[in-house]
């Protein structure tokens, strides 16, 4: 299959890769020039577990190429898809939907012979019949279908994902459509995975019910934690009482500073604005949306209690800054409503993140960023764990101790035992684990 994708970030860069590299041919296209000369010279743009040695081995088999003229890649594609990106609008939260019509009308008018337009952008319901409009209007002629096929795979582990997906799913109303559609996923359904064909909006709509009910499931474990820590429970207990039911399960269940990154926020933000349009309010993701704004600043006040009530003056520490470990990504990470709320509060903020440290720079002001955990609690009041990166999983505590104005360490993440931290002389802060109820810890350690 000729194959081009219009987009290459994230999921454009690792879809074009994965698909070059079951063997099709590739073009991908972006608006940014910068981009596609990095990646025509085998720079890649962001940060993903293995991408690098995927993008230089299919480049140089031919079957992968970039560039930033869009007409001649749609002219000769199979299969175009549409992989841009769909922020929050400004103002109303609705998806902003500009690059995907944009990209639907120059397809359009490049597009020849019969070619399959797929939505790889997370969409709200109802999208599909747009593109196809635009299409139509700009183009007649155009002999067009428009499939829809969400995208799920996961930054930092992106490419395994996308080569051993939970499902395909894809929506369409057109039998030519489905063949084509069957013939680029062929390498994934020998493999097992299962290929989910339905209806187009019940394709765009198992995306957005996808991502609110993670995110839900990671807002009622996040709200169930502070009542843990008001009555003197364990919520990792809890997590792991309630995720054993296999009807539950036990993911998404790890309580922590909020879920950020960009797919959550903007996706449960749009799909609230789509059920108001619809007048089918989904009032659970509309709480979802709520408790986890709320709980991003409460994060950035915690820290300041756990300072003894007042940050003035003080450095506070920040290990890891993305939204989540194994990423450069920085959209709606909670750093920054941490990292900013102790900035109002009159804090210094000296931060380190494996990879984030560029990004960062482009989203806050007014941070030292230093050169690892140690450089960062040199001089630090607090120390605070907000991104569960490996390498700050098993920190020299003592080494920590000596540099360290004040031995509290906040670990928002709770990678830590609270007895191995105390052990080491700090004050130890975590999430929905008070410190009475790990006696049980304490006793099962003695004994
Ligand atoms: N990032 C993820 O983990 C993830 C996962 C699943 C789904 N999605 C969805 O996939 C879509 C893309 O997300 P992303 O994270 O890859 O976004 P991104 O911002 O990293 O990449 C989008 C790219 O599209 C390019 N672009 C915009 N308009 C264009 C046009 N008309 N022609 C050519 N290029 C154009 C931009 O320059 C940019 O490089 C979004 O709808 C997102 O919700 C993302």
């Amino acid at each position: 299959m000729r194959i081009t994708m219009i987009g290459s970030g994230y999921v454009g860069l690792v879809s074009g890769a994965c698909f070059a590299d079951f063997g099709h041919d590739v073009t991908c296209v972006d608006l940014n020039e910068q981009k596609i000369a990095a990646l025509n010279d085998g720079i890649i743009p962001i940060f993903e577990p293995g991408l690098e040695a995927l993008v230089a081995e299919n480049a140089k088999s031919g079957r992968l190429k970039f560039t930033t003229s869009l007409a001649p890649a749609v002219a000769e594609a199979d299969v175009v898809f549409i992989g841009v990106g769909t922020p929050s609008r400004r103002g109303d939260g609705h998806a902003d939907l500009s690059y995907v019509y944009a990209a639907a009308a120059d397809i359009a008018r490049a597009v020849k012979g019969f070619t399959v337009v797929v939505t790889k952008s997370t969409v709200p319901v109802g999208t599909g019949d747009e593109v196809e409009r635009i299409i139509r209007d700009t183009n007649p002629s155009a002999d067009v279908v428009v499939v829809s096929n969400p995208e799920f795979l996961r930054e930092g582990a992106a490419i395994d994902d996308f080569k051993r997906p939970d499902r395909i799913v894809v929506g369409l109303e057109d039998e030519r459509a489905r063949g084509v559609m069957t013939e680029v996923y062929r390498p994934l359904y020998l493999n097992q995975a299962p290929l989910m064909f339905t209806g187009r909006r019940t394709a765009e709509l198992i995306k957005y019910a996808g991502n609110a009910f993670l995110a839900m499931k990671i807002t009622f474990i996040n709200e169930i934690s502070d009542l843990c820590e008001r009555t003197g429970a364990d919520v990792q207990d809890v997590a792991r009482g309630i995720g054993l039911d296999g009807r539950i399960g036990s993911k998404f269940l790890n309580a922590g500073p909020g879920y950020g990154g960009s797919c959550f926020p903007k996706d449960t933000l749009a799909l609230v604005k789509t059920g108001q349009d619809y007048d089918s309010p989904l009032r659970l993701v509309e709480a979802t949306v709520e408790v986890n704004d709320r709980r991003k600043r409460a994060m950035g006040r915690k820290v300041i209690a756990a300072a003894g009530g007042n940050v003035r003056g003080k450095t506070i520490g920040i290990l890891g800054l993305t939204f989540k470990p194994n990423t450069d990504d920085m959209r709606d990470a909670p750093s920054i409503a941490i990292i900013q709320t102790l900035q109002d509060a009159g804090a210094t903020i000296r931060a380190y993140d494996p990879e984030g440290i560029e990004m960062s720079k482009s989203v806050m002001q007014n941070i030292e960023y230093a050169k690892d955990a140690y450089d960062v609690a040199a001089g630090s009041d607090v120390l605070v764990l907000v991104t569960e990166w490996n390498e700050f999983r098993s920190l020299d505590l003592a080494r920590i101790k000596s540099t360290i104005n004040e031995p509290i360490f906040v670990d928002l993440r709770n990678v830590y035992r609270r007895r191995e931290v105390e052990a080491a002389g700090f004050v130890y802060h975590s999430v929905g684990r008070p410190v009475a109820h790990e006696h049980a810890d304490k006793v099962a350690a003695a004994e």
